[in-house]
This record gives C-alpha cells, structure tokens and sequence, in this order.
C-alpha cells in the first residue's frame, strides 16, 4: 500500500528496489498523487536515503525515459552546477571548452527557487531556441561542438515532474535527491566525463560543507556504477557569482568575459578553473596544460567566436538582448570596505523585479535585474553607487544594509 510506504520512510527504513519503483513509477502513472509524493519528498529530505536507495531512485529516474547515446562522435563532457545567484558559469565555460575542440552537450534546467537557470538566460536572446530534438543535438554537434539546450521530453520525464513538485514542496534541499536528480539526467544524457559544481553558502541549495561532500561522494559512486567519470568541485555561493544578476544582464556579463573584457574576478577565476577541469578530462591531459589552452581560447577570440556560432546555429540574435531603460540605484549609506554581498537576498530581489518565478506558471521579464558595481574587498565611499537595479514596474528596494556589509576601514593609531 502506498501510505505503508510513506509511513516506513517517515520511521527511518531503508526502502527496497521494488518500493521505490512501485511509488514513483505510480506517480507518473496518476495513480499515487500529488500529496502522496509530496508526503514521501519530505520523508526523504528528513530522513535521509541509503546509498542502496539513491543508486535505486537513481536506476528507477534514467529507465523512465530515453538514453541517448553519442558514442559515435568521441568522448562528452558535461558541467551542471547545483545552482546559484548569478551563476552565469555555463554561458561562459561551455564555448571556451567547446574552442578548446572538446564538444559539449549541455541539458540545461531554467530557474528554481532564487536561483537563475541556463535555459531562461539564453531564452533572453531573442530567437534563441533550447528545444532542440535528439536529431537537431546529433547535427549541431558534429557541425559546430556544442550544444546548450532543454532537457528534452524524452529523458528523465520522472525528474521533470517531481523537480516541479519538490520546488513547491519545500523538498528542494536533499542530498539523495539532488544526487539522483542530477546524475540521472547526467548519464541519460550521454555524457561520458561529468564535472560538478557543487554550490555552498547561503544563495545556494546547500548551505553547508559537510552535506557538500556527502553529495560530492555520492554522485562520484554513482558515476562508477554506470562507468562515467565523474570530478566535483565545491564552490563558494556566500557571495553572487560576478555583477550580474538577471538573464539578459548575465548574457552580456558573460559575452564581455568571453572577449577578455573582464579578467580579475572571482567568476573568471572559477570559469577557468572549471573549464581547464574539463578539458583536462576530455583530452586527458593535465589541467596545467589544460588552463594554458583554456586561456589561449579566450584571448585568441575562439571562444566568443564559439559562443557566436552557438547562438547563431539555435536561431538567436545577440542584437536581441534587451534590458529595460528604467533604472534604481542602491547608494552607499557610508564609507568604508564591503566585506559581504549577501546572495540570497539579491536573489529576492531579482524573482520581486520578475527575473525569476516565484510559482511554476509565472512568465519571467528577461530585461530586468541588478548589476553590481563593486565587489566584496572593495573600498567604497558614502553616496556611491553600489548597485544599478533595472526595473519595468514598482519596486520597493530594500535598504542599502539589508544586502552591502560595509565596515569603516580601521586606521592605525599613531605611536606618541
Ligand atoms: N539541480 C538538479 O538538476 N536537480 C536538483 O535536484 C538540484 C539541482
């Protein structure tokens, strides 16, 4: 009985194979329903999985649609983030990669909660389509090396609904679920070498270290068990990642990263760190000599050429980025250095300016956001700008102290 099986979670058991299957394979069928699975999520968040689950639920999620299968043209690489504000990290390493002759099939999710999803920024390029077929992936591919599109309908179908219920039901934050979740649609996909950025901090999914590295350890197990390489990376979501927060602002952040136009930022060091991760493991090589040709695509232009050729080939226009001519400022309500920008609550403020949704149906405003000026370390001065804030309707901005920790810079004192 279905509620027998919710009850044995809610008590901590460990559920078996046929359980798990009977349940979630239940719910795609309409027989278990919506607050049944709600009840189940919950359990799960609370109470946590068995390795032997998560490796079940996972096997359970990837048999439930296709598999795709790209053998044929060499080894895969693909890049998924747990997710974050400002997280523009995929608009920027996945052409660099591609310039670097590793090809890239990315599946890209849309926002969740505060933070932003690939999807929705590239849809903020006017024409720019992220519903490829399998046939129009296999073609862009073997054209150009790179391929940044939606999960299609055929793969994983489980994760798409239960993503959907798990963002409205509070079960969002689970590391058996994450690590199911996201490995599932990693191998449906085809990819053959995986790398995950695994966000911590308060703008992220995960807030802590240890959780971190429960999930690090637990997608690595799952990539042995279906023989794809898997590298994590765990990564700082305390701070927005760069000045960007908002789709068309992220594009265009991106596309001036992508040109060498900003090159001394946390981000930028991350994208490369990333990026010459993943061309390590597609080529096989060291990541020394990795970051050498990772460099050398950004500043020889291969890699924005690549990114012109990626929006180019899936219909999009970059003449077509638009964002919005009205603008707010946050102003400095003293002098001295920023010591914190906190993530989440700019992750508020973008989904209130309606750079995100805040339920499923919502229809998000490509052109609004907020772009910083300074950035965490930096000296800033009383009435400065801080931040501009693009709006298209009223907003009530929160106050300068709620998002900008600024401390008075401490002066020495002088020996009498
Ligand atoms: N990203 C995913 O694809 N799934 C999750 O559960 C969390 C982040």
């Amino acid at each position: 009985m279905i509620v027998d099986i919710i009850n044995k979670k809610r008590l901590g058991e460990e559920l078996s194979y046929k359980e798990l299957d009977t349940f979630f394979n239940g719910y795609l069928e309409g027989k278990v329903k919506d607050y049944q699975m709600a009840a189940l999520l919950m359990a799960i968040c609370i109470k946590g999985m068995t390795e032997e689950e998560v490796f079940a639920l996972t096997k359970i999620f990837i048999d439930s649609g296709d598999i795709l299968d790209f053998d044929e043209l060499g080894v895969l690489v693909d890049k998924h983030s747990t997710g974050g504000i400002g997280d523009k990290v995929t608009l920027i390493i996945a052409p660099i990669v591609a310039a670097c002759g590793c090809p890239v099939v990315k599946f890209s999710g849309r926002g969740l909660g505060y933070t932003g999803g690939t999807i929705d920024k590239l849809e903020s390029i006017g024409g720019f389509r992220t519903d490829l077929s399998d046939e129009e992936i296999y073609e862009q591919i073997k054209k150009i090396g790179i391929v940044i599109t939606g999960q299609t309908k055929d793969i994983v179908p489980m994760d798409k609904v239960i993503y959907a219920l798990r963002d409205v039901t509070g079960t969002v934050s689970s590391v058996p679920l994450i690590a199911s979740s996201i490995m599932s649609k990693k191998i449906a996909g085809g990819a053959d070498k995986i790398l995950i950025d695994v966000k911590v901090g308060k703008g992220a999914l995960i807030d802590n270290e240890k959780e971190a590295l429960e999930l690090c350890d637990l997608m690595k197990k799952i990539g042995k068990i279906y023989h794809r390489e898997v590298r994590t990376k765990i990564s700082d979501m305390n701070v927005p990642l760069g000045y960007a927060i908002g789709n068309s602002l992220e594009v265009l952040e991106a596309m001036d990263i992508l040109q060498g136009k900003e090159d001394n930022n946390c981000l930028v060091e991350l994208c490369y760190d990333l990026a010459s991760e993943m061309v390590s493991m597609s080529k096989g090589i060291s990541k020394e000599e990795a970051l050498k040709l990772v460099k050398e695509a950004v500043n020889k232009g291969y890699a924005y050429q690549k990114f012109l050729e990626l929006v180019n080939s899936q219909g999009g226009s970059i003449e077509k980025i638009s964002v919005s001519k009205k603008e707010k400022y946050i102003i400095a309500d003293k002098s001295g250095i920023i010591t914190n920008i906190d993530a989440l609550e700019l992750g508020k403020l973008s989904v209130m300016l309606g750079a995100g949704r805040s339920s499923k149906e919502d229809k998000i405003d490509y052109s609004v956001g907020i772009r910083l000026h300074y950035l965490v370390g930096e000296e800033v001065r009383k009435g400065d700008t801080l931040a501009t804030i693009y709006v298209k309707s009223k907003v009530k901005l929160p106050k300068t102290k709620d998002i900008f920790e600024i401390k008075k810079k401490r002066t020495l004192k002088k020996n009498r």
